[in-house]
């Protein structure tokens, strides 16, 4: 491929990134083509479409003003799915696809549990995959905790089309201010509220004064912030887009940075409008002057698959075997993987096109095996893919009138740059074309053709031992139908013997998965002897064998016994390859256990690193601890073999979310390369979390109106994470192919640093803070780091801005471990601080051998003090019950007092958590200001210390 071609070729790509998940275009402010799917579980209900409408189309207006004139909802089609009901209204969707859609309405997870929330695993600035909405929350049932719906889908947009995320945070709800107060986490600061604690005792519910943790120096784990119903701040949408006023985005001027919001952490402390204003589309945007056009749907409703396969039988095919494993693959996925009630086609073709079969109607294994015949014998003569790609609209206009929606899969092993005459062409057909790519010379336009229209693209190296033709195929499943008439594909592997004939293994069959379980193997020489056994270690019987497509299989038929299934090929002659690809179908009583790949970027420019995910979930709960590799192989079939973590550290935006990323940078070479991912759980040690989803809009816990609080906080939907541990599983997926180009011929020294530290974390204990983070590596998150750099700073914007200059704290001494080892360094601020200092901020650099140097990590901080109750937040004074509890409570008081001032060394009482105070007390007023006047006295004491202020209540 010449200089020209590849830049241009990449210019293209870059011009279609992401376009592979979303088809959202920004288009003279206006957002063209969202996609919102009712998913199929959703019971039939028109009044929904009207309530998706009436969400959207406020939303629309909402955001308009809330991003200064400068975006709004200009068309969304809403995909209804196949087993609700014709209408005339309803038209047949074209590249619109449950792959593609930007917002999902599905059942919740749990009953009752419909909080919106939006899947983001990725860094700031990135886009989301997808919002969630339950049917409930549309429906408009769940406005007392969250606010009108349009409100929060423009929280949710937020998270999904510009990448910034809340500023609230549930698991740091407070935080100690510079101005010695605590605060509730929000933004902007300018939010009033109260902080109190609900608290029943057989029955009788009362609002009491929040307490300190002396654990923490905050308000303990039961104190909520209540804000005024009424009030004039206007920020911050990704707060609490439903208190009445709140209409904007938090800026750089009102921006609270002190907050532990997740915004904060992910996004350097930048506000999310700072952050919004950086994004492409605002850059490409200016604010309009007249109002905006009300949003228009398109209602489309999927129905039957129609699918025609347009082979590349030219000469390129004669080599590499290319053709027979072509047809393997082929045959693989008409016998096992197309769904039955779909139509499919085949077309052949060389310079000319070939009908190989016209669409056919799949119901049962005659349409299968008979389609499985016409597959091309014999590879001879040039390319000409618009011609192919033309006879398969031929081929699918003789049975429908209209090609929206047909999937073309397209297979082709060589350059042919005619193709440029029928882009246009069938990028406007309405057909989505998905790409396999064959060996390193395929034409790579067609990539654009196939991202145009809403496909997804592979890539197949000549390496038969990988097995990619399988992968690829297997993964060109229907993105449209309920996952329980899904195959899904359990294992690909492949293997070239020499000296051991022997290629053993074993296949994992989990309940959810069993029906219609197919075992398919693949040789290049002569039929192996072929055994399996079942989890019980009975023998199954012999496989089928076609002799002339080197092939063998056999169908499990009905349920497969859950278990372990071993297999074992023994090769006939040495050398020999030899591949094995299990699939299976749904169980439909539980969610299966899904894997989706993928890289997060389709083109890349060396050095950039690319992430490799793979996220693993049951229904829309997380898998956890599975053992996740992948498998990339580069253009000439060298493969890079990867662990995945999910452990919030490097690439790994979020600990125990079911997504397991790592950074891939050891490229070989220029070109394509393609990703596999297995995925491996063993029993007793996978779970399924079901830890509430993070990026989502906060439940209301209640108003405060007149200094009163109003409505009873429900705690149901409070993050519990029960773990439910699974059984084991095996699955294997194709995350399709991305390209790199700019690799010099002569690699580089050292041209990666450490990965960035976002997991850092502080705790206080005594004097001491005690630091806890994740290992970087001497390559991103691979190796080891030479040294770190620690700093500390009285001010947030100090160390993010000039970290170089901040206080350095010694942490020589301590040896960096392996990336992804735990690190904790324990220091005394006490000693290195000036007088006065309320709180440090911390952040850590990481260096490695070359003396590259890692971006700064998130920042902590820690409050030096035990600061005081807001007072503009005072008790709720209808409450008035004393009790005895409160007589042990001041005591514990002035023991705390007594012992601070006997060790003057020592600024927080050391206590374990549950005996930390009487939780069951309830608080008279006196008695309650008389436990702050105590913790205030005990914390000017503190100042003998050398680090904590004078603090003194009015
Ligand atoms: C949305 O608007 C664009 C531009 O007007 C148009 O090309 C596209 O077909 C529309 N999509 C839908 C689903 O109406
Ligand atoms: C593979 O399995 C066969 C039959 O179970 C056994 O005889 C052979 O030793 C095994 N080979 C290896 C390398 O494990
Ligand atoms: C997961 O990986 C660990 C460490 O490599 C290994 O000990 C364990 O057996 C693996 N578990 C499964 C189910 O493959
Ligand atoms: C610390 O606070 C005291 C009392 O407010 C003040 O007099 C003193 O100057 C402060 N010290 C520093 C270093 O700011
Ligand atoms: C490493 O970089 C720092 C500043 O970036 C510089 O002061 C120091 O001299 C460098 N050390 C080496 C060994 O290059």
């Amino acid at each position: 491929m010449g200089l020209f071609r590849s830049s241009l070729y990449l210019l293209i790509l870059c011009l279609l990134q992401g376009s592979n998940t979303s088809l959202i275009q920004l288009n003279n402010n206006g957002y063209e083509d969202i996609i919102i799917a009712i998913n199929p579980l959703v019971p039939e209900d028109e009044t929904l479409i009207e309530q998706i409408k009436d969400m959207v189309t406020s939303a629309s207006t909402y955001l308009f003003e809330a991003t200064e004139k400068r975006f709004f909802f200009k068309n969304v089609s809403i995909l209804i799915p196949e087993n609700w009901k014709e209408n005339p209204q309803y038209k047949r969707p074209k590249h619109e696809n449950y792959k593609h859609a930007d917002v999902l309405v599905a059942p919740p997870t749990f009953p009752g549990r419909d909080q919106p929330y939006t899947r983001h695993f990725a860094a700031c600035e990135e886009k989301g995959k997808y919002i969630h909405f339950t049917p409930d929350f549309v429906r408009g049932k769940k406005q007392n905790e969250y606010g009108p719906t349009g409100r929060v889908f423009v929280h949710e947009w937020a998270h999904l089309r510009w990448g910034v995320f809340d500023e609230y945070n549930e698991d740091e709800p407070f935080y100690s201010s510079k101005s010695k107060k605590i605060e509730a986490t929000r933004c902007s600061t300018g939010i009033s509220g109260m902080n109190k604690v609900y608290h029943c005792q057989q029955g009788n519910c009362i609002y009491k004064n929040c307490r300190i943790d002396p654990q923490t120096n905050l308000y303990t784990k039961d104190c909520q912030f209540f804000p005024n119903k009424v009030q004039k701040e206007k920020a911050s949408i990704m707060f609490m887009q439903s208190i009445y006023s709140i209409v904007e985005f938090c800026n750089a001027k009102n921006h609270n940075r002190e907050a532990p919001s997740l915004q904060n952490k992910k996004c350097n402390s930048r506000s999310t409008w700072e952050v919004i204003s950086n994004s492409e589309d605002f850059k490409n945007s200016m604010p309009m002057v007249e109002s905006p056009p009300p949003t228009a749907f398109s209602l489309m409703r999927t129905s039957h698959r129609v699918v025609c396969l347009v082979l590349d039988k030219s000469e390129n095919m004669a080599s590499f075997n290319r053709l027979n494993r072509m047809n393997q693959a082929a045959k693989h996925f008409l016998l096992q993987t197309i769904e039955n009630g779909s139509w499919v086609g085949i077309v052949a073709f060389d310079s000319t096109a070939h009908i190989k079969s016209k669409l056919t109607h799949i119901t049962g294994s005659n349409e299968r095996i008979k389609l499985s015949e016409s597959l091309p014998t014999e590879a001879s003569g040039g390319i000409s893919i618009c011609s192919g790609v033309k006879t398969a609209f031929q081929v699918i206009r003789e049975k429908f009138p209209q090609i929206d929606g047909s999937e073309i899969i397209l297979l082709i092993a060589g350059e042919d740059n005619t193709v440029r005459n029928c882009m246009e062409e069938v990028i406007q057909s309405g057909a989505i074309i998905h790409l396999i790519a064959i060996g390193p010379s395929s034409e790579p336009a067609v990539i654009e053709m196939s991202s145009m229209t809403g496909g997804t693209h592979h890539y197949v190296s000549d390496q038969v031992q990988n097995n990619g033709f399988m992968s690829a195929f297997g993964s060109l499943t229907s993105g449209n139908i309920d996952l329980s008439q899904q195959t899904l594909q359990l294992e690909s592997k492949g293997l070239t013997l020499t000296k051991d004939p022997w290629m053993n293994g074993t296949v994992i069959i989990d309940s959810t998965v069993g029906k219609d379980t197919f075992f398919f193997v693949t040789w290049d020489k002569q039929p192996p002897r072929i055994s399996l056994w079942d989890p019980n270690g009975r023998q199954m019987g012999e496989f089928t064998e076609d002799k002339d497509s080197k092939m063998a299989y056999l169908t499990i038929p009905g349920f497969a016994k859950v278990g372990i299934w071993t297999y074992s090929l023994q090769a006939k002659v040495n050398p020999e390859t030899l591949t094995v690809t299990v699939t299976s179908q749904v169980v439909n009583s539980v969610p299966p256990i899904i894997v989706n790949a993928k890289m997060n970027k389709d083109t890349n420019s060396f050095p950039a690193p690319v992430i490799v995910y793979a996220e693993i979930q049951q229904g829309y709960l997380p898998v956890l601890g599975v053992n996740v590799t992948a498998f990339i192989e580069s253009k000439s079939g060298e493969t890079e073999v990867l662990d995945l973590l999910d452990n919030g550290a490097g690439a790994d935006s979020f600990k125990n979310d079911g997504v397991y990323s790592r950074y891939f940078t050891t490229y070989k070479e220029n070109g394509r390369y393609s990703l596999k991912v297995q995925a491996q759980g063993g029993a007793n040690i996978v779970t399924r979390s079901s830890q509430r989803p993070r990026n989502g809009a906060l439940s209301i816990p209640g108003w405060t109106v007149d200094g009163k609080i109003e409505g009873k906080p429900s705690r149901s939907e409070i993050n519990e994470d029960t773990q439910t541990t699974l059984e084991s599983f095996s699955r294997t997926v194709s995350g399709g192919e991305f390209v790199v180009s700019n690799i010099p011929k002569f690699p580089l020294s050292d041209v990666y640093p450490p990965s960035q530290i976002t997991d850092l974390d502080a705790k206080p204990d005594g004097d001491q803070i005690t630091l806890t983070w994740t290992a970087p590596g001497d390559n991103f998150d691979v190796g080891k780091v030479q040294r770190y750099v620690l700093r500390i700073s009285e001010s947030i914007l100090a160390l993010r801005d000039n970290f170089d200059t901040a206080l350095p704290v010694t942490i020589t001494d301590l040896l960096p471990k392996e990336a992804n080892s735990k690190e904790t360094f324990v220091f005394t601020p006490g000693k290195i601080l000036e007088e006065n200092v309320t709180r440090i901020f911390i952040a850590i650099k990481s260096v490695d051998k070359s003396n590259l140097t890692s971006k700064i990590s998130n920042i902590v901080q820690v409050p030096l003090f035990i600061p005081q109750a807001d007072p503009s937040l005072e008790e709720n004074r209808h409450n008035t019950r004393v009790n005895i509890s409160i007589l042990v409570l001041s005591v514990t008081g002035s023991v705390v007092v007594v012992s601070i001032i006997l060790s003057t060394t020592i600024y927080i009482l050391k206590k374990k958590k549950n005996e930390s105070r009487p939780a069951t007390s309830s608080i008279h007023d006196g008695v309650s200001d008389f436990k702050m006047d105590s913790i205030a006295e005990a914390s000017g004491v503190l100042h003998i210390t050398g680090f904590a202020p004078a603090l003194k209540t009015g």
